[in-house]
This record gives C-alpha cells, structure tokens and sequence, in this order.
C-alpha cells in the first residue's frame, strides 16, 4: 500500500465513525501550502544508476545516538488524535519502535497516557505558563532521548477558515530558548523553523536539532514549503524537516538537499485507523526510501547528495 491508500481507508473510517475528517487532514484556507511543496517537490528530478551493480541499499542511521532503521519518523501529534484511537500515544511508541524508528510525541497529551513510555523525543508548546513549561521538560529527562519545542505554535492554528486561537501559549523569545535550551542534559530541538534566520538563532541559542516545518500548512495559508527553507539554509547541526512528504521519492529528495530525517504526521494519522498502521505506514516510507536509493544507486545514506537532483 502507498499513502494514497492509506488516506483512502482512514476517509472510510472517518465517515463510519462520524469523524471530522478536516481536522486532521485540513490545512489553512485553501490549502496552498499543500500545493506548494507538491510543486516544488515537482521541480526536482532524481537521476537514475544502472551500471552501479547489485547491492541492497541500507537506510539505517543514527539520531541523537540511537540506531534507527530509516530516517522516518512520526511527526509530534497532540491529544487531538485521542477520538482516532484513546490508546494513540502508547500505540505510536510501541509501533515506531516495533517499525525500528524513534517515537515523536506531541503536546497536549495527558500525564496518564504517556508516564509509561520511555526513550520518545517529546515536543512541548511554548505554555505561556513558564513555569509549568520548566517541570514539563523535567518530566522529560527521565523518560525521553530529546525534548523540544514546536516553536511555531504559539498564536493560532488555521483549518479552512476556522481559526483555533492558542490562549495558553506565548511565543519564546531568543533568550528564553537558550535559557531552555540550558537547563536540560537532554538533546534540545526547535521545531517549527521556517526561515534562515530562525534557523540560526536557533543554532545560536544551543538547539541541537532543528525541524524545518510549516506544521502542515495548519497556521498561513500562504507559508513557504519547508523544502525551499532546505535548500536555502547553510545547514549547521542535525536537521529534520516535515509538512506534506509522502513517498520514498519525497524522502530521498530531501535528503539530497541536507535533511537527516523527515518527520510525517497526517500519514500517522491515516495509519492510526487501522490496526498495527502506523507501523505499516512507517515501514512504507522506510521501504520506498530503500528502493529509490537502490534504483538511484546509493548504497547507504552517507553517499545520498545533491547530485542525484535535476531541478527544472
Ligand atoms: C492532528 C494534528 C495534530 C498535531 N499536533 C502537533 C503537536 O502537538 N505538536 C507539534 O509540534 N506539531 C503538531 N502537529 C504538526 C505535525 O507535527 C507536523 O508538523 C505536520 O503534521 C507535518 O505535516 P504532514 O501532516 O503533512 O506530514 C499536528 C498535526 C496534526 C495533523
């Protein structure tokens, strides 16, 4: 099965549950943003290797010094995704790792659902309350490979034209993040990065890694795609990115400019419908990801470069 396939079961799943399927999938206004990446990721084609010889393409690779099997991820997911399945926190954990991936997991979520897990990256929103924000990355230290924030939420989200206001949150200024950055032995990551100078700041302020995201189009309409900030950047330290990358071939194109890994959620979402689906979903992209790199000819992830890439 492809993500096409997957998305067409969990339509099915929304109707017969009576699920409002636009939360999930919706992004702002018209959905541009979606648009966006798909043409740009258009732009580039990936050349192909036929005289490389025979070999089996390993996808392997290490994140914030864990072995991990392919550089897919689940993108963070908030308890939003409870009405898909109340058990989705503990299932994301053990699918992703069951699929030899980390587990990403996002906020809010209740103590309850996630005081059992261990060894998950946990992204925290930027609460307006501080102090609860200092005991919520204290809570992470005995339990997570990493913490960070989605630094972009912070004002609304935007669906269609329903617009989610954030009361509880406050955009961090720079200070913040590198005294937040400072107070936890735990790999720190800024996610939500769209443009060259948050990235350095971010670098500047002691992050460790960096999502380039533009939350899947849930705050502008208009945002740039976080493949064109991936092309721009000057890259610095490790660096993900996510919002609408859906196939091997999008995987290994973003590879190509830099990234280290990519993070999915709606798929996630999709895969949250079926049983042992986010598994499925995962190991999809991590076997597209194996196949295109073989077809391409690169043998491991060290060797994917942008010479692969023809831009139109
Ligand atoms: C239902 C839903 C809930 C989300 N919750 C969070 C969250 O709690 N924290 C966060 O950083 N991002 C959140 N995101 C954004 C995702 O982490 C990710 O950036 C985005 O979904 C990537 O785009 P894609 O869905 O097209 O792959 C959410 C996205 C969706 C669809």
């Amino acid at each position: 099965m492809c993500i096409e396939e997957f998305a067409a079961r969990a339509h099915s799943f929304f109707t017969e549950k009576g699920i409002d399927a636009e939360l999930f999938e919706g992004s702002a206004g018209k959905g541009w943003s979606a648009e966006r990446t798909q043409i740009i990721l258009r732009t580039y084609g990936l050349k192909t290797r036929v005289l490389a010889g025979d070999f089996e393409s390993d996808t392997a690779t290490n994140i914030f010094g864990t072995q991990i099997t392919f550089p897919v991820m689940p993108a963070p997911l908030s308890g939003a995704v409870k009405v898909i399945d109340r058990d989705c926190f503990t299932r994301i954990a053990d699918e992703s790792k069951a699929a030899g991936v980390l587990p990403w997991i996002g906020y809010p979520c209740e103590r309850r659902d996630i005081e059992g897990l261990r060894d998950f990256i946990w992204i925290i929103k930027p609460l307006k309350d501080r102090r609860m924000l200092y005991r919520e990355i204290e809570f992470a230290e005995e339990r997570c490979v990493a913490v960070g924030v989605d630094l972009d939420c912070f004002a609304f989200e935007k669906i269609g034209n329903r617009i989610f206001p954030y009361e509880y949150l406050k955009a961090l200024s720079f200070d913040e993040l590198s005294d937040l950055v400072s107070i936890t032995k735990l790999p720190f990551v800024a996610k939500g990065i769209l443009s060259e100078i948050d990235y350095d700041l971010a670098v500047k302020a002691g992050c460790d890694a960096i999502v380039i995201s533009n939350r899947g189009g849930r705050i502008l309409e208009s945002a740039v795609s976080p493949v064109e900030v991936l092309a721009r950047i000057e890259k610095q330290i490790t660096t993900g990115i996510d919002s609408f990358l859906r196939s091997g071939e999008d995987v290994l194109k973003v590879l190509a400019l830099g990234a280290d890994f990519v993070l999915v959620g709606r798929p996630v979402v999709y895969g949250l419908t079926i049983e042992n689906g986010v598994k499925a979903v995962l190991e999809c992209l991590g076997n597209e990801l194996k196949q295109t790199m073989k077809v391409c000819g690169f043998r491991n992830l060290k060797e994917i470069n942008p010479d692969v890439l023809v831009q139109l």
